[in-house]
Formats: C-alpha cells, structure tokens, sequence
C-alpha cells in the first residue's frame, strides 16, 4: 500500500469512528475534557484526525501494559510507572485516566527534556484532578524520581539513543515490566558504515544501512534485557496504517540474569562486528 493510499484509509476510519467506538471506559463522557486538552478531540468533541494515530497507539499500548498493571497495583499500593521521553505525556494521561485513576492508586511519573511541555503536563494533571501524576523536567540520565522507584517503564518513541537511556534507567530501578516503542535510530547505523563485514551487502546503501542499523540495535535492546533477566516480546504496536515506528519491546523481569543470553548477546555483537554504547551496561 503506497503513502497516499493509507491516507486515505486512515482517513475513511477515522470519519467512521466515534470516541465511544475507541475509549475504554464505562463512561467516555467523563474523559471528554482531558481529550480535548490533550487535542485528541477538537472543540466540538469529535475526534481529531491528527491525533488519531497517537490515539490509537496509544491505547493499544495500555492494552499490552493493563494486565501487568492490573497485577503490580493489586501487589502493591505504591505501584510507580515511569514514562520516559514523555513528550506531551499521552500515554501517562491515558494511563492514569483509564487504569490508575480508577484503581485509586498507583502514580505515574513523566520525564521530559522539555521544560515548555513538562509546564502543560503539570497543568493538566492539575486541572484534571490527576494527584498523583508528577513530570520531572531534564534527560532521563538524570531523572531521580521521587522515592527512587519505578515499576514500570515505558519509552514511546523516546528519540534516537533516549530509548537505550530508558534500558539504563530501568534496569537501574530494576523495573518489574519495560515497555519500548524505538523512534529513529542512527547510531548503529554509523557504526555499520566501515565495516568489512561478509555480509555487508545487506547494508550497503544508506536507506539500508539505516534499516538495517535499526533492527540490529533493537535486536541488542531486547538481548540485553534477556542478559539482565527479562523475558522479552517483541511486536507489533499498532497497524502500519498507524505508525511505522512500530515495534513494540516488552520485557518482564524474572529472574536475576540470564548466562545464555548473555553470551548470545556476545556472540551476536562479534558477528555483527558493531558495539553500541548501550553495551556498557554488560560491565
Ligand atoms: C517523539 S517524542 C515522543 C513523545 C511521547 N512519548 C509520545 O509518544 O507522544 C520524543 C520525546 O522525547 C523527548 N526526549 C528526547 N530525548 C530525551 C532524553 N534523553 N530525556 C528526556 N526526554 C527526551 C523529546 O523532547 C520528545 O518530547
């Protein structure tokens, strides 16, 4: 299907669909105000079809994350998800909307470079009533959250490397469940560029290299989680009519570390003959 024919069909869904057709709620009145300020409805409370893709991965994503959620705030009252690279913080929004709010415990914590959509998150969070929503303002590297823990981590899109800065800082708080939607990727890519690998026909021209770099990186995020413990899913977020940044990365945390993944891990980077940054978290 070409650019133009999804277009199209994105945009005959979304003249068919209605918000009780997509929101998971009892009651999709109750959420009209937070749609409209976060722009997924207009004015006039229909949907935005702009924002209807986010919408939509969105809410996919929190079908993936519910059942974990549902568990981890069963478990435990402090239950904190953190949403690193959170832009305007949909997903945190949607989140507390759908399934913290209600459970009546549970906090999320966005982390975000910039200062401008942190001042609005917070802004929101207030007038919706959301207490316990809390924004940190700067890089992921540096976020302290509040009590030091977090949960669960999701990553949507974080630009670039800002998805490997999300790996660091979940394994860092030794999240029980990591959620990753990778964005753009250029550094694998770079590092492929002068390789005299055998198989470098599978990267030789730059939108390859650049295809190619980014599915080798992921394959490492997801080898490297599995070293660290995690049993890792990866798959498919949304229809490509939605995204094409679409690969979604679950991991869940059982056990302490993984020796087999571990040297699959080494194997692989030494056959690809690339070592991303986000190896210094091997030791
Ligand atoms: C493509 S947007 C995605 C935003 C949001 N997660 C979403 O899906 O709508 C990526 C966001 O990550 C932020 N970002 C990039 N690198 C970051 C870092 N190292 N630390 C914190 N935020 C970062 C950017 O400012 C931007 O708002």
């Amino acid at each position: 299907m070409n650019a133009k024919s999804m277009a199209r069909k994105r945009k005959e869904a979304g003249a068919r669909e209605t918000l009780a057709d997509l929101w998971p709620a009892k009651n999709p009145q109750n959420s009209v105000p937070l749609l409209k300020a976060l722009h997924i409805l207009t004015r006039e409370g229909t949907l935005n079809s702009d924002s209807r893709r986010k919408l939509k991965q969105v809410l996919h994503l929190t079908q993936f994350l519910r059942p974990s959620l549902d568990i981890l705030l069963e478990r435990e009252e402090e239950t904190v998800v953190a949403d690193l690279g959170a832009g305007k913080s949909y997903l945190g929004f949607v989140l507390y909307d759908l399934v913290l709010g209600p459970a009546g415990r549970g906090r999320v914590v966005g982390v975000e470079t910039r200062s401008d959509l942190v001042d609005l998150s917070r802004q929101l969070a207030t007038d919706s009533g959301f207490t316990r929503m809390e924004f940190l303002s700067g890089p992921i590297n540096d976020a302290v959250l509040p009590g030091g823990r977090a949960d669960m981590v999701t990553a949507l899109h974080a630009c670039d490397t800002a998805t490997d800065d999300a790996i660091r800082f979940a394994l860092r708080h030794e999240a029980k469940i990591i959620a990753l939607v990778p964005c753009c990727q250029a550094e694998v890519a770079q590092l492929l560029k002068g390789e005299s690998n055998p198989l470098r026909q599978l990267w030789r021209h730059p939108i390859q290299r650049r295809e190619f770099g980014a599915h080798v990186t992921n394959v490492i995020r997801g080898l490297v989680l599995e070293a660290h413990g995690y049993k890792v899913r990866v798959t498919e977020l949304t229809g490509l009519e939605h995204s094409l940044k679409n690969e979604l990365i679950l991991a869940e945390r059982h056990q302490l570390g993984n020796a087999q993944a571990k040297a699959e891990l080494e194997k692989f980077v030494d056959q690809m003959g690339v070592r991303p940054a986000l190896l210094d978290v091997m030791g």
